[in-house]
């Protein structure tokens, strides 16, 4: 599932996109850390199930489902599992043991399946508040997605609203979020930001999005009043 916007491509696509690559022989860098935390009916495939060619290179973790202190991922080389070793040993030489002997006896106690399908249900309700409670709190205007899988959403502000301007007022106020132009190359998104639904519920997070939503109205109000940060500047150049 894409990071930020939790949409996902559909196999047609992935297969174009493969088809694409193969013409370029250009292998493809597989990251599918989100792809068991799906909502819909099924998983949808990974790029690497649909390769012909076997040009894929598959990565995934633990870090999403499990934990992400344990820092145990694999990797599915396809046919490029000579170039992955070497790289491996070159970065790290070997990861941790006891972390990876605990996550082997804990899959093959065959305990995996439901945790997952407990954190699929714990990551959708918790979306699902989350949204309910930005319809109430944050600015009329503002869009929220609809993620397929995942646990992230991906906010856009009512323009002028800029998320820098509330990244900083809410981090006085102990509430974080990634502003949406640390996702652009070229600063775009400026008036969009990214929220994690994935803590577990607690009237503590419903709190921080009250107070985000609060300081969001507040900034817009006066952002509408004395125009926003590049027209002000605009018109102090101007004189
Ligand atoms: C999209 C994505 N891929 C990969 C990783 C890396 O996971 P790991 O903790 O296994 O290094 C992260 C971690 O935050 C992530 O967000």
């Amino acid at each position: 599932f894409n990071n930020p916007l939790g949409c996902t491509m559909s196999d047609e696509k992935k297969k174009a996109v493969l088809e694409l690559l193969a013409r370029h022989r250009v292998p493809l860098i597989e990251d599918d850390i989100y792809g068991d935390i799906y909502f819909g009916e099924e998983r949808p495939k990974p790029f690497m199930a649909l390769d012909p060619h076997g040009s894929t290179i598959y990565c995934s973790s633990f870090s999403k489902t499990i934990a992400p202190g344990y820092r145990v991922g694999w990797i599915a080389t396809g046919r490029h599992m000579e170039k992955v070793l070497d790289s491996k040993f070159a970065f790290t030489l070997c990861g941790p043991a006891l972390p990876q002997a605990a996550l082997a006896e804990f899959l093959s106690s065959g305990g995996y399946d439901s945790h997952l399908r407990r954190v699929r249900r714990t990551f959708r309700d918790n979306i699902d508040r989350m949204i309910r409670t930005i319809d109430r709190v944050f600015p009329r205007g503002t869009r929220v997605s609809r993620p397929d899988g995942g646990f992230v959403l991906w906010l856009q502000l009512p323009k002028p609203l800029a998320s820098r301007e509330l990244f900083e007022a809410a981090l006085k106020k102990g509430v974080c979020f990634v502003p949406g132009d640390v996702f652009s190359a070229s600063h775009r998104y400026a008036n969009c930001l990214r929220l994690s639904c994935g803590s577990a519920w607690h009237a503590r997070i419903e709190k921080g999005l009250e107070t985000l939503g609060e300081l969001a109205c507040a900034l817009l109000t006066r952002q509408q009043r004395n125009g926003s940060p590049a027209r002000r500047r605009h018109r102090v150049a101007q004189g």
